[in-house]
């Protein structure tokens, strides 16, 4: 998969900009704030329909501006043209032309890898953090995954209210059997989701993570209450935590708990993991998912590195990119060219951006 151009109406620092990418490798350079990971950021939300940055959509507006428009051709089997605009009253995906209603339906059709230095921290974060580049990853292989999840938290958020007003409004506690019954179905629909792509990676990763650090016995493993349990075992474990439940006004089990462990010889890298072991293992995992990808969809998704150079080193990162070579689209931003060895620097474009609006193009052969 690939992308083949991109505009740009009022989204960020861009007022109206338009780019012809390269089907392998395009750089972008620039200074500190000039625009690299905005443009970056734009592809990212074109796909998945929400940036990475921020919740907060106004704020991909160009400011004093009402609207944002991102439009490209991206080329797989058929090339197809997406649009999405932003606005201060909400958002729009139009594909070719025609407006699609359910975002989960459309969210599987871009497929976009973002590693940008965060990531690297990925390990040590919060649970909620891993859940959410889950559900991610999962909703671009899976456009029933995110419906699931989005029914999820709806159905949590009702038993969540219910258990909040138990006591003054509602005493329904066959309403509260509806709930927690929808809420295992769909916890289990989504958990058994969560395990196959984990699954997925397992396939990879182990050989990827031997391929940076010569070393054996890394896997990622996907922690979940529901993990090995069906309805039954489940009716009996919400029984079990209801005095809880409403001690606490909240759903305590669930799969909005889950998470995933990395795992070397045995050994959690959230407690044991060096930095440099984290960042080999978050790395070897990227890699992974784009071979999931690739096994599951016929293509590569389109890989974006934003500001690694800063945080990886350099022989590292030039290692990847020559075990990617060809396969996959990828976009690199960086403030020094120089750190991207030349002998990676053919058939490629550099964007190099001078200044807001001013943008010099060269294509390498
Ligand atoms: N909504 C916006 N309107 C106008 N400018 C914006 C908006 N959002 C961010 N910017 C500008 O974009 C710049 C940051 O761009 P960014 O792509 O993050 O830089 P970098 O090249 O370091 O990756 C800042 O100068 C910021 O003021
Ligand atoms: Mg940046």
């Amino acid at each position: 998969m690939q992308i083949n151009n991109l505009k740009l109406v009022n989204f960020r620092s861009y007022s109206h900009q338009y780019f012809d990418f390269n089907p392998r490798l395009n750089i972008i350079i620039g200074k500190n704030g000039i625009g690299k990971t905005n443009l970056v950021e734009a592809i990212y939300t074109l796909a998945i329909a929400k940036s990475f940055r921020t919740n907060n959509d106004c704020l991909l507006i160009k400011k004093d501006e009402k609207m944002a428009l991102i439009k490209a051709e991206i080329q797989d089997k058929n090339v197809n043209e997406f649009k999405l605009s932003i606005e201060n009253t909400g958002k729009s995906v139009l594909i070719n032309d025609t407006k699609i209603s359910r975002l989960s339906e459309y969210i599987s059709q871009i497929n976009v890898i973002l590693f940008n230095p965060s990531d690297l921290k990925i390990i040590k974060d919060t649970p909620s953090i891993r859940r959410k580049m889950l559900n991610i990853e999962i909703s671009q292989l899976d456009f029933s995954y995110l419906k699931y999840l989005q029914d999820y938290n709806k159905v949590l958020k009702q038993r969540n209210y219910y258990l909040k007003n138990k006591d003054n409004i509602l005493n329904d506690d066959d309403f509260l059997m509806i709930l927690t019954k929808q809420l295992i179905n769909l916890g289990l629909i989504i958990n058994q989701k969560r395990q196959n792509f984990i699954t997925e990676i397992n396939k990879y990763v182990s050989s990827l993570y031997y391929q940076i650090t010569g070393l054996t016995s890394f896997n990622v493993k996907y922690v979940s209450e529901f993990n090995e349990k069906d309805q039954h075992d489940l009716l009996f474990l919400y029984e079990e935590s209801l005095k809880r439940d409403v001690l606490f006004k909240k759903t305590h089990m669930g799969i909005h708990h889950d998470d995933l462990d990395f795992v070397v010889n045995n050994d959690s890298l959230k407690d044991f993991g060096s930095e440099g072991q984290q960042k080999n293992a978050i790395i070897s995992f990227k890699l992974a998912e784009l071979e999931v990808f690739y096994h599951l969809k016929q293509t590569y998704p389109i890989l974006i590195f934003d500001d690694l150079f800063s945080e990886l080193d350099k022989e590292k990162l030039n290692n990847i990119l020559k075990l990617l070579n060809n396969k996959v689209q990828t976009f690199i931003t960086t403030t020094e060219i120089d750190k991207i060895n030349a002998s990676l620097l053919n058939n490629c474009k550099i964007f190099n951006i001078r200044d807001k609006n001013v943008i010099d193009v060269e294509e390498v052969n």
